[in-house]
């Protein structure tokens, strides 16, 4: 394979240079400034490097410039933002640099795109200089761990992907009509009583406190944060089984296993409901370090919308109360008065803007999940045997091919907080349905987000993704080898009998 940057997403600024190759030997160390903070992102890139080459790789905590050296650094002559960052291969040398430790994993995961495993062990990047720095700060996936249940070590598969592409923002859709996901300690019954299984009886879980907080730690630690969903006052029907005190006759109703949407409410005339949101609500701001938690709001086919409106300003007030921010699907722009800085998540195409573009000039932020681009449980296909199909097929260019600034009629595109990729999983039971599903939109999605207009081109972007593909071959992953892409061949399997 000639030497393509297989960077994605593209890069600010990519100059190659004539400068002999950084090769990973036997002498490569990772060096850093002995600072607490850089010590994870140096592990990371250690870890990395010593993967790709199939060599264990040191870390030095000196000054140290010499051959073979990966040398990571904090500076500040970077272009404007908090995960700008530089790569400089030349002289076999490496220089990986960031204004932040973000920054400084963008750098890494870069690096590792440059590389190229050699077949007998060891590896080599060709010398170039990147700069660069993202378009939007919010670049999201938002996972359904509801429908079916995603373990820890999935999760940590998905969370490892995400930073491959430079996405930060992990949102995980942890309760709804079939089960609740996270253990909650105002409510124990929610995991004990309804977690156990998934849709159709598939086998269920939950988090816990500790997985919860591995789960924030291996995404901190590769610049993801998580911005967790309890949708509210829809999708409820898991909270009813397990407290019947929800419900008007103060009787659990049955668990729900199948995948229609839209049934389940909660009751604004129930003093127990808003105690359950405030307590809900403040365990998960006690349990989340970042900004942001999502109160859902979506599909809440069953009820008048001034109960709606008094529901949602009960989650948000419960959110707020806390000093975070809310994150809401787009049903809830209808609710005026929204708290300052609250995002509104755009998913749903197919209705009229106009309430998205009011609810932006009172002040909301848009983030953009358009079903018909980023719902990636969409069927790549019509026979595509995996996902819905409820907002059309999407294929690799129609995750790829459209512009966040200006997808909503009228909307300023000052408004627009970001991009966030979804997989629900009603269809998706395992790891290998999850990643067939992600892979290769995921990297398109991804590219939308980070990269400017002018540095987008589907053709060039194929051409790029394509050694990904042998990457993710080397992982195990399973993946759709979407035929707009520019796949190498795979290697031939032996012919059956
Ligand atoms: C959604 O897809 N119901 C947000």
């Amino acid at each position: 394979m000639s030497d393509v940057f297989a960077v994605v997403p593209a890069p600010l600024v990519l100059e190659p240079s004539s400068e002999p190759p950084f090769v990973i030997s036997p002498s490569t160390v990772v060096v850093v400034d002995a600072a607490d903070e850089l010590v994870p992102v140096a592990v990371l890139t250690a870890d990395l490097l010593g993967r790709v080459s199939g060599r264990p790789v040191e870390i030095r905590y000196a000054e140290l410039d010499a051959p073979g050296v990966v040398r990571m650094r904090l500076v500040d002559d970077l272009p404007p933002g908090p995960e700008a960052y530089r790569v400089v291969v030349g002289e076999g040398r490496v220089a990986l640099e960031a204004r932040t430790t973000d920054g400084l994993v963008h750098a890494v995961v870069t690096l590792r795109q440059l590389l190229r495993a050699h077949p007998d062990g060891g590896a080599h990047a060709a010398a170039v200089r990147i700069e660069d720095a993202p378009r939007y700060a919010w670049r999201g996936l938002s996972l359904d761990v509801a429908r079916h249940f995603v373990t820890v070590a999935d999760l940590e598969v998905v969370i490892g992907l995400m930073a491959h592409y430079k996405l930060n923002v992990l949102h995980l859709h942890l309760t709804d009509d079939q089960a609740w996901r996270l253990d909650l300690p105002s409510r124990p019954g929610l995991v004990r009583r309804a977690s156990a299984h998934s849709v159709d009886g598939d086998p269920g879980g939950h988090y816990s406190r500790a997985d919860w907080d591995q789960i924030l730690a291996f995404a901190r630690a590769r610049a993801v944060r998580v911005v967790p969903e309890i949708d509210v006052p829809g999708h409820v029907n898991a909270a009813q089984h397990a407290y019947g005190e929800l419900n008007p006759d103060g009787e659990p109703v049955e668990e729900y296993l199948g995948i229609e949407v839209g049934f389940s409410r909660l009751h604004d005339d129930l003093p127990e409901t808003h105690a359950f949101l405030a307590d809900v609500f403040g365990d998960l701001a006690e349990m989340t370090p970042g900004d942001y938690l999502h109160i859902g709001g979506d599909e809440v086919l069953t009820m008048g919308h001034d109960e709606y409106e008094r529901l949602v300003r009960s989650a948000a007030a419960a959110v707020t109360a806390h000093g975070k921010r809310v994150v809401a699907w787009q049903e809830v722009a209808s609710v005026p008065d929204l708290p300052a800085g609250t995002v509104v998540q755009y998913w749903d195409t197919r209705v009229d803007p106009a309430p998205f573009v009011r609810a932006a000039r009172a002040g909301a932020r848009i983030l953009m999940s358009p079903g018909s681009r980023v719902y990636l449980d969409m069927k790549y296909g019509p026979d595509f045997p995996l996902g819905l199909e409820w907002a059309g097929h999407v294929e690799l260019r129609d995750s790829y091919e459209w512009d966040p600034a200006t997808l909503v009629v009228g909307l300023p595109p000052e408004a627009v907080a970001g991009v966030e990729a979804a997989v629900w999983t009603e269809t998706l039971r395992t790891l290998d349905d999850l990643t067939t599903m992600l892979l290769p939109r995921l990297a398109a999605v991804a590219e939308v987000a980070w990269s400017d207009l002018g540095r987008r081109d589907f053709d060039d972007f194929t051409t790029r993704l394509a050694p990904h593909g042998e990457v993710w071959d080397q992982l195990g992953l399973a993946w759709h080898r979407s035929p707009q892409g520019r796949w190498s061949a795979p290697v031939a399997s032996e012919p059956a009998g």
